[in-house]
């Protein structure tokens, strides 16, 4: 039964929702079928997604080596290593976001990437509230943060419009041709997430009544 989000994940529970219904897409799991619909909507997004992300370096990869990373994903899910998810309109893919467990034991790291022809829409910044809220209730977590290079300034209005604070930037080695290797470091906790996570919060994409969370088969 779907169930407002905010509801769902004041339960907080152990692991993640495998699916989240937000406005204009639903934030799902990926499952191992998901491959050719995820090839599909990187191989069309390339060059839009080269200055940022390192990893279209490695584009583009084959059917197998795709079905591999979704099959390492579904590992590290199990794992509590990484939660990723895509942003799906029906089958189709239009983006992806996830939370990775890679910058504190109590901390976890949002990332995102939206197909070119669905920017511009609020996608991003809904699908990082959400996995703001699904990260917090989490066991052991006290922080979310979302890293961007100070070039990608579309990347930085996410966690600017959520509320999040700007805590810094490090000199990292740009791993993207985009990059220009001052990495900006932006976090929110639990209390002042709590307190901000409002419908009248700044820019705040507020949750509509179509926004809720239904627990997958693999939770
Ligand atoms: C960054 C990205 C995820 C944003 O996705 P999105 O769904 O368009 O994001 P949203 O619509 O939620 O918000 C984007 C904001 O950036 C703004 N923006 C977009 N392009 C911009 C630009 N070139 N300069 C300044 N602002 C820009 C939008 O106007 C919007 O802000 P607003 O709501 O205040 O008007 C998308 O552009 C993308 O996939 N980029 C390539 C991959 C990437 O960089 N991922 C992040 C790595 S850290």
């Amino acid at each position: 039964m779907a169930v407002p989000i905010v509801k769902a994940m004041k339960r907080s529970p152990a692991a993640p929702p495998g699916e989240v219904l937000l406005d204009g897409f639903v934030l799902r799991r990926y499952s191992l079928g998901d491959a050719p619909a995820l090839a599909a909507a990187v191989g069309e997004s390339l060059e839009h997604l080269r200055p940022f992300m390192p990893w279209v370096a490695l584009e583009p990869t084959t059917l197998a080596e795709r079905e591999e990373l979704l099959r390492r994903w579904d590992d590290d899910w199990a794992n509590g290593r990484q939660y990723s998810y895509g942003m799906f309109r029906r089958d189709r893919v239009v983006g992806g976001a996830g939370l990775m467990r890679r910058i504190a034991a109590n901390g976890l790291e949002i990332g995102y990437w939206v197909h070119p022809a669905f920017t511009g829409r609020g996608f991003a910044t809904r699908a990082a509230r959400a996995l703001t809220i699904i990260g917090l209730s989490l066991p052991g977590v006290s922080h979310i943060e979302i890293h961007h290079d100070k070039a990608n300034v579309a990347s930085g209005r996410v966690p600017l419009k959520l509320g999040f604070e700007m805590v810094g930037d490090k000199r990292v080695k740009p791993a993207a041709p985009g990059e220009s290797g001052l990495s900006c470091v932006w976090r929110v906790g639990r209390s002042s997430w709590a307190a901000s996570d409002t419908e009248s919060a700044p820019g705040l994409p507020a949750a509509t009544e179509t926004e809720s969370t239904r627990f997958s088969r693999h939770d």
